[in-house]
């Protein structure tokens, strides 16, 4: 890519923060709007505002604002005052257990928000490439229809074809989503629309579980990073339900990101992909619980309360082939391995900090 100006919303966030720092490396101008509300949704553990200033230190030409996506009359102001190339969307309330004391605030964040960044891109940048971060939580409790069979360290499918895990022609409606799975239903939807209606170069990506190092984990969102933080620094953590034997894929950011570049080289309007770890990078709660302390030598202090969450997945692998099919350039470089052993080392720093 010759240089380019290339918009992440979100930016202090886990996946923004990695789009940043990914596309800048790269001699981009980039540009980043993010107005720390992790910190309202979550308190001071959610606070983005230390990865922000490691952002301002690690890069060349990132140009940061503190701008809320709800604002319109702001980012009507960014958007006339440069075009981008490519715009990366990741601001969000991302928990759906959070969603529920604040079903307003999370619709007007998820869904409105997104349309107004669309509508300002198509008003003022309109072929840039349009990344939207969606979720597997679209899919509502969907997957939990798939029949599984008990393993001793976790849920499994039951049957062959499943083996691959859940495809993006899993059904979106009459399913239990949680109130932010319908926010980011209706984000997902609206912006496919711009792809298809509008001819917009959008990309929808349903995310499973994202992780990395530069997460502000907290127990009600980044299973893994808060997993890692309470090994480390001896807090206590709670599994919900399916016998702790529930599985999630997991993506490290840097491969999510990479997804994002090969979409924006050759966008394809209005496609939907899922994108999480698949197979290989799959795990149950128990069994992270092993790896994590076989990898800190810290024995976690967990409790188990036997009542799911609501709508929770029991067990979700997403299956990669659609993107990998049209984006043959693009793999999983990251192991779980390798992505627990940079957490842990993460956060034996933030601590000793
Ligand atoms: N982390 C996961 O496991 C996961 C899984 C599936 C999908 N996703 C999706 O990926 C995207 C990014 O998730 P993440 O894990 O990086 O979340 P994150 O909370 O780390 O980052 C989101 C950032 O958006 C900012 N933000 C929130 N509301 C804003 C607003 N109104 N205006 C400006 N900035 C705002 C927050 O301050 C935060 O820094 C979200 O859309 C999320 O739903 C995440």
């Amino acid at each position: 890519m010759s240089s380019k100006t290339i918009l992440v919303t979100g930016s202090s966030g886990l996946i923004g923060s990695e789009a940043v720092e990914h596309f800048d490396r790269q001699g981009h101008a980039v540009v980043g709007i993010d107005n720390n509300m992790r910190r309202e949704f979550f308190g001071a553990a959610g606070d983005t505002l230390w990865n922000l200033e490691r952002l301002k230190a690690a890069t060349k030409n990132f140009t940061h604002f503190a701008v809320d996506i709800r604002d319109r009359a702001a980012l009507g102001e960014l958007f006339g005052s440069r075009r981008f190339d490519l715009i990366v969307h990741c601001a969000a309330q991302p928990s759906h257990d959070k969603a529920r004391d604040i079903p307003i605030l999370d619709f007007e964040v998820n869904a409105l928000g997104t349309v107004n960044l669309l509508e300002a891109t198509r008003q003022h940048s309109p072929e840039a490439v349009f990344v939207l971060m969606s979720t597997n939580k679209v899919y509502g409790d969907a997957p939990n229809e798939v029949p599984l069979k008990e393993l001793e360290t976790r849920w499994e499918y039951a049957r062959a074809e499943d083996f691959e895990g859940i495809s993006e022609n899993c059904r979106i409606d009459r399913t239990l989503h949680s109130l932010f799975g319908a926010s980011k239903a209706a984000a997902d939807l609206v912006a496919q629309e711009y792809g298809r209606y509008f001819k917009m170069n959008v990309g929808v990506f349903r995310g499973g579980c994202l992780t990395g190092p530069s997460h502000s984990g907290v127990e009600l969102h980044g299973f893994l990073s808060y997993l890692v933080k309470c090994t480390v620094t001896g807090g206590k953590y709670k599994v919900f339900g399916y016998k702790a034997k529930q599985v999630r894929d997991n993506i490290h950011s840097h491969d999510v990101i990479r997804a994002f570049e090969e979409f924006a080289k050759n966008p394809r309007p209005g496609e939907v992909y899922n994108m999480g770890g698949g197979r290989e990078n799959s795990v149950s709660m128990i069994e992270a619980i092993d790896l994590i302390q076989e990898k800190t030598g810290n024995r976690i202090q967990w409790t188990y309360k036997d009542e799911a969450r609501k709508g929770d997945h029991i067990c979700y692998i997403s299956d990669l082939r659609k993107f990998q099919n049209h984006y043959p350039g693009w793999q999983i470089t990251r192991s779980l391995n390798s992505i627990l052993e940079e957490m842990v080392d993460a956060q034996k720093q933030h601590k000793s900090a």
